[in-house]
């Protein structure tokens, strides 16, 4: 049963901030995507929307269940915004050589997908156990210098094929 609970005044309304206060909590392990027989957009793993920004979760999930379906996602390019994500456990379908702990970041035009051989793999795939986090923000993210050190330098060279 649920029951209404009322402030006297709005929650963000004070001086000090004792960071227990927020506006939201929700687990990630809540958060169910719309699955299709296609592969379904990216919008389905949107959970939280704001003025510049959307943030995505990739969650355990049945893939496309379509006979002849392809569950690697189809290369494409933001232009309205970056695309940040952040690996935090399963099997990334998509990457190779993605740990966990890792983050990447497409910057929005730059063309990006499955890395070779991702697709290939993904077909006859039933579901995913990946969990990751995605931002896309609307501003170009600015990098800090600690994270140009420890940037993986050769990661643009990821998508060339191997001989
Ligand atoms: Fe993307």
């Amino acid at each position: 049963m649920i029951y209404p609970y009322t402030y006297e005044t709005h929650p963000f309304d004070l001086i000090g901030y004792d960071g227990c206060s927020y506006p939201y909590a929700i687990s990630i392990h809540d958060f169910e995507p719309i699955t299709g027989r296609i592969h379904m957009p990216p919008p389905i793993h949107q959970q939280f929307q704001g003025n510049n920004f959307v943030i995505c979760s990739f969650v355990p999930r049945m893939y496309d269940y379509h006979p002849e379906a392809v569950p690697a996602p189809y290369h494409h390019s933001n232009i309205d915004s970056d695309e940040l994500l952040y690996y935090v456990d399963g099997d990334f379908m998509s990457r190779n050589n993605i740990q966990q702990g890792q983050i990447t970041l497409h910057p929005g035009g730059l063309t990006h997908g499955p890395h070779p051989g991702a697709i290939e793999r993904s077909i006859g795939k039933k579901e995913t156990n990946e969990l990751a986090v995605m931002i896309d923000p609307f501003n170009p993210v600015q990098i800090t210098k600690a994270a140009l050190e420890i940037e993986i330098p050769n990661y643009y060279k990821s998508w060339q094929i191997q001989s």
